[in-house]
């Protein structure tokens, strides 16, 4: 288990905390540096997540081709009212990656928790949305957290509530190599608590046009959501990558079963990293992004591995998307 980092606590409103645990950008520039120095370079998904790159994911999940978000916001509002029978009550609700905290509302109204804490990179995402959450929802207590999740399952000191329902949806489990979606999902179990749960959304293995469109959206917003994670790295690193001369790509990879992106260079991009130079040759391609799709066997599965009992499994009539409840 790692060290409890430091913690900035702040109390924002009478029923909103904000923790602040964001990785500090030494960390992030040696992170960076690596990843782009590796033999197949890569940019680990959550540099996509500044406030632009947040608003574009948000713009991207009301696109046409992107199907995800809604089919799962329908399964969520059709099903909530069953999952709370299955669940009983819930005290807390814990969300890592909870971008602009919208999901969380239909089981906020629904649920009624005591509490909401919201595990989010994006420090600007988080306060914007957190406050206005907190306002609308003055019955529950809010502790927003800015942590970059993976490494913050234990925080702060009491994130660990017995009876706690951990919420992941989106499919952002997707992200993850299968090695590191099992650790994960053991992470999510621990998180979960004795008496807790998980609420998991998982995207379905379909036909690779669908697939293709989702990623290639015609008004070019995952082309831009991609790009933006060069701005981002420009802006806080002063990497100095030419976004003109890079170029989004996304595929299905049906033997691996996921959506790939990459960034693929039309010019050398001659980068500066802190006090250090590297070159990347035209052509060469940075990995940015895995998005694995399941078949719900499969998912059902892993989630066994975990350690989790399921309890439930809800699709949609066209099998685009699927959401597991499984106990602790
Ligand atoms: C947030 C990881 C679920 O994989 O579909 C959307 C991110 N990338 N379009 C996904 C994403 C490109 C998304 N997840």
């Amino acid at each position: 288990m790692k060290q409890a980092m430091p913690v900035n606590e702040q109390q924002l409103g009478p029923n909103l905390t904000f923790y602040d645990l964001h990785p500090p950008a030494t960390d992030m520039l040696a992170e960076v540096r690596q990843s782009l120095s590796a033999r197949q370079p890569h940019l680990h998904p959550k540099f996509f997540y500044d406030q632009t790159g947040s608003r574009l994911f948000d713009a991207i999940t009301a696109t046409e081709e992107y199907y995800p978000t809604r089919t799962e916001a329908a399964l969520l509002a059709r099903h909530n009212g069953e999952m709370q029978q299955q669940l009983g009550d819930t005290a807390i609700i814990a969300e890592p990656g909870a971008g602009s905290c919208q999901k969380v509302r239909q089981l906020l109204e629904c649920w009624s928790p005591e509490r909401y804490m919201p595990l989010e990179i994006s420090r600007d995402c988080l306060l914007d949305a957190t406050r206005q959450l907190s306002r609308d929802f003055p019955a529950v207590q809010i502790r927003a957290v800015c942590a970059d999740y993976c490494q913050a399952l234990s925080l702060p000191g009491d994130s660990r509530q017995p009876g706690q329902v951990v919420f992941f949806p989106g499919s952002t489990i997707g992200n993850f190599e299968p090695d590191a979606r099992r650790q994960f999902l053991r992470g999510l179990h621990h998180l979960a608590g004795p008496g807790g749960a998980l609420l998991i959304g998982a995207d379905l293995q379909k036909d690779s046009a669908r697939l293709h469109a989702a990623y290639n959206d015609a008004q070019g917003l995952t082309a831009a959501f991609n790009l933006n994670a060069l701005h981002h790295l420009n802006r806080e690193l002063d990497c100095q990558f030419d976004v003109d001369n890079m170029r989004h790509l996304a595929f299905y990879n049906a033997d691996a079963a996921r959506i790939e992106m990459h960034l693929e260079c039309l010019e050398d991009q001659r980068l500066q990293l802190g006090d250090t130079h590297l070159t990347l040759k035209s052509g060469t391609r940075i990995h940015t992004e895995n998005s694995y799709k399941f078949t719900v066997e499969g998912f059902t599965r892993e989630l066994v591995d975990a350690g989790f009992t399921p309890q439930g499994c809800w699709t949609d009539p066209d099998n685009l998307f699927s959401l597991h409840l499984a106990r602790h």
